[in-house]
């Protein structure tokens, strides 16, 4: 609950759960409160309920259980063309019978603007995404990155405090994604609107957002900033969903002032930091970074314990070696070094010793 309140909130859910057919829920327990001006993404696999989650913030789906609020107010009962809440999806739902500018004049219409402001408002939401050129033309003769960014433009258009953003970027090729993850959150930060985006893409989440929600199973794994979802993973879930991670499983030996001692299956022990575990005796998976994982002894504490380890195979990246080792009988142990002048570059076949430090890996829920 911790996360579900904050007296500054602007968007809360709190303990919402939703069901479609009565039985199941997708949505089981969503604790949420998201402060003004936050740029704030859910991320999680495919079926974990995202869109579930922004529907209801939309108004087009009800909560089975739970509240809603918006500026503190619960909005339960508020249908969507009231909430003031701008939408952008990923086929980006444009009307394709009417040019750019009467898409965007459209929500206003609705909103019963006049002729002379209507046209302000376009013209200044269509130049605000580079588009102003493009009024007279209709969907079908844009690019998909142009479409994407006049269904941006529509979902400001309006001045909504609020958007919504599902995918948006899905259906757009790599580099003209992350040229819009830039112009979105540029956007964003300089119009002050709060952003609940949605996506599958762990990157694409840690780049773009202030916080980032890691759903599964119809929960909120973790709620934390890109950097503490990285770097603190609180469970063996989001460990392995953000980044790329090594894993190694095995039993709680001893637990001592702020660190553990784990013992693999095969014998070995090593040096961890008990996150999600309690007690001596109960089975973990640790979780270490492949950048945090040193074979240069004289970077370790004398102390630290350390496992054989043969290298499989060695990739050369530019800027980094990624190499693939043989360790405590998992194939796929991935450690990371910068390519600096010194650096040692591992050959196959060799036998090295590997460590770490005790506060870089997490002992998590097995
Ligand atoms: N309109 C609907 N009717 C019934 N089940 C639905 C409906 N929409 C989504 N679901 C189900 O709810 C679960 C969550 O879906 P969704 O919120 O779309 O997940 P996500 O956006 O994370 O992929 C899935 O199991 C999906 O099949
Ligand atoms: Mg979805």
């Amino acid at each position: 609950m911790a996360d579900g309140s904050l007296s500054d909130a602007f968007v809360e859910f709190e303990r919402v759960q939703k069901s479609y057919d009565g039985e199941t829920l997708v949505v089981k327990d969503l604790n949420l409160a998201m402060p003004k001006g936050e740029f704030l993404t859910m991320l999680g696999p495919s079926g974990s309920g995202k869109t579930t989650c922004l529907m209801m913030l939309a108004g087009f789906e009800t909560a089975t259980h739970g509240d809603i609020r918006l500026g503190g107010v619960s909005i339960n009962n508020i249908p969507p063309h009231k909430r003031g809440i701008g939408m952008v999806f990923q086929n980006y739902a444009l009307f394709p019978h009417m040019t750019i500018a009467e898409n965007l004049s459209f929500p206003l219409e609705v909103r019963k603007m006049g002729k002379s402001e209507r046209e302000d408002k376009v013209k200044h939401a269509l130049d605000m995404v580079e588009m102003g050129a493009f009024g007279g033309r209709r969907p079908s003769q844009l690019s998909g990155g142009q479409q994407q960014r006049v269904a941006l433009a529509r979902a400001l258009v309006f001045e909504p405090e609020l958007v919504l953003m599902d995918e948006p970027l899905g259906a757009l090729d790599k580099q003209l994604r992350e040229k819009m993850q830039f112009e979105i959150t540029d956007l964003a930060h300089r119009l002050g609107i709060t952003v609940v985006y949605v996506t599958h893409d762990q990157t694409e989440a840690l780049t773009m957002s202030d916080r980032v929600a890691v759903f599964d199973d119809g929960r909120i794994q973790q709620l934390a900033p890109p950097d503490t979802l990285y770097e603190e993973p609180e469970n063996s879930f989001v460990a392995q969903f953000i980044g790329e991670n090594n894993t190694l499983e095995g039993v709680i030996k001893e637990i001592r002032g702020g660190t553990c001692l784990v013992q693999l299956d095969d014998g070995d022990l090593i040096d961890a930091k008990p996150v999600n575990v309690t007690a001596v005796g109960e089975r973990t998976r640790v979780s270490i970074r492949p950048e945090r994982v040193e074979f240069n002894k004289d970077r370790l504490s004398p102390d630290a314990h350390l496992l054989k380890a043969t290298v499989k195979e060695f990739i050369y990246m530019g800027d980094i070696f990624r190499t693939r080792l043989s360790v405590a009988g998992n194939d796929d142990f991935i450690i990371k070094t910068r390519n600096a002048p010194d650096q040692v570059r591992l050959k196959p076949g060799q036998e090295i010793e590997i460590g770490w430090l005790a506060e870089d890996c997490r002992a998590l829920d097995a």
